[in-house]
């Protein structure tokens, strides 16, 4: 083979990227976390509106900010506009982790944080929900002992994907106190799930960073766009560490309808509320283990058979996630919550296969 450029080592060392599945529209989707229902139909007539001149423009960002910072409860220089919470947390990674620092991870859970943090040469230290899927707050506390060792950054995602686990905000606020040196990243991609949101508390504690996406309850996945909460002085040095356009006019058009139709969203958290209920009833009755959860999603044990079960369900169009891989053990699966006629078809097939 010919030579090529140099690679760094952090890129040489990553596994090969295996792209997420791809022809699943139509499918039920419940691998993913996604919203199975679609999003507000006013993005649509939004979007629709959508002009070749503003499409010929770059992205303006001042005025979707403000109106956003007003449905969020902050003020406009508390918050930065992402390319989805992936690239919030490139953008953490860019401007608080230099070479050997310390990231600490609770796994299992969002296997972006460790892509991130190995990207940037992090020192990883990783710490482990229990058998039971309970977060390790005394580990937390421990690896937060204040000292010459602090981490940059510690990124928990609450409720963690893909337990479910939520952190109470009391355990939170202990964290926070625990070192004013570190970052504390809270991902509340599923807090609409959980109606446990920490974001006011950013005025409170200069070392908390909670991030936001529009790609769960409000159903925006494909468009891409997340936020970053933070002081306004880690506001500003995030932004000088950003890309200047990352975000799309589109993303911005659909955002800002969403937030004035609330009502959707509210609605359909409801009923994900009730699916995921009713669902883990009806596991419970067939003799199935499944975890409670705080979020749109229920980590289902299945057992040995478990990976077989997927495949045959993904033969009738019904999408799941297999986790056996981080539970070092087949059978865990991680099943989104759609509504409830969408769960109950996933019982009725896991009842034929079985
Ligand atoms: C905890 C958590 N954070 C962030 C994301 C991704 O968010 P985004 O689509 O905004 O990049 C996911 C997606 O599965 C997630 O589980």
């Amino acid at each position: 083979m010919k030579k090529i450029p140099q690679v760094r080592d952090a890129i040489r060392r990553q596994p090969r990227y295996i792209p997420p599945a791809e022809g699943r529209a139509g499918k039920l989707r419940l691998d993913f976390n996604e919203n199975t229902k679609g999003c507000s139909p006013a993005v649509l007539r939004a979007l629709a509106k959508l002009t070749p001149d503003r499409l010929s423009m770059y992205p303006e960002y001042v005025a979707t900010t403000r109106r956003l910072a007003r449905s969020f409860g902050v003020r406009p220089e508390e918050m930065v506009l992402t390319n989805g919470v992936d690239d919030a947390l490139h953008l953490l990674c860019d401007t608080f982790v230099d070479p050997r620092s310390r990231v600490v991870l609770c796994e299992p859970t969002f296997s972006m944080y460790r892509f991130y943090a190995e990207l940037a040469n992090a020192k990883i230290i990783t710490l482990r929900y229990g058998a039971a899927m309970n977060f390790p707050l005394e580990d937390a506390l421990d690896a937060l002992r204040p000292g010459k060792s602090a981490p940059q950054i510690f990124f928990l995602a609450n409720p963690n994907n893909p337990t479910g686990t939520l952190v109470s905000a009391k355990s939170l606020a202990r964290m926070l106190k625990a070192s004013l040196r570190t970052v504390i990243v809270v991902d509340e991609a599923y807090t609409e799930f959980s109606g446990l949101s920490i974001i006011r508390w950013i005025r409170r504690f200069p070392n908390l960073v909670v991030l936001r996406t529009f790609s769960k309850a409000a159903g925006l996945a494909g468009l891409r766009l997340g936020c970053i909460f933070a002081n306004p002085k880690l506001i500003s040095f995030l932004k000088s560490a950003a890309s200047p356009f990352s975000v799309n006019t589109a993303a911005l058009v659909a955002a800002e309808a969403a937030i004035r139709d609330l009502r959707t969203i509210r609605s359909y958290v409801a009923e994900v509320t009730r699916a995921r209920e009713e669902f883990t009833k009806a596991l419970d009755q067939l003799g199935i283990t499944s975890y409670p959860s705080a979020a749109n999603f229920v980590l289902v044990d299945f057992g040995e058979s478990g990976p077989q079960l997927i495949r045959k369900l993904e033969q009738r169009g019904i999408l799941l996630r297999d986790r056996g891989m981080e539970f070092g053990r087949r059978g865990f699966a991680r099943v989104s919550i759609g509504t409830r006629p969408e769960m109950r078809r996933l019982i009725r097939a896991i009842k034929q296969i079985r």
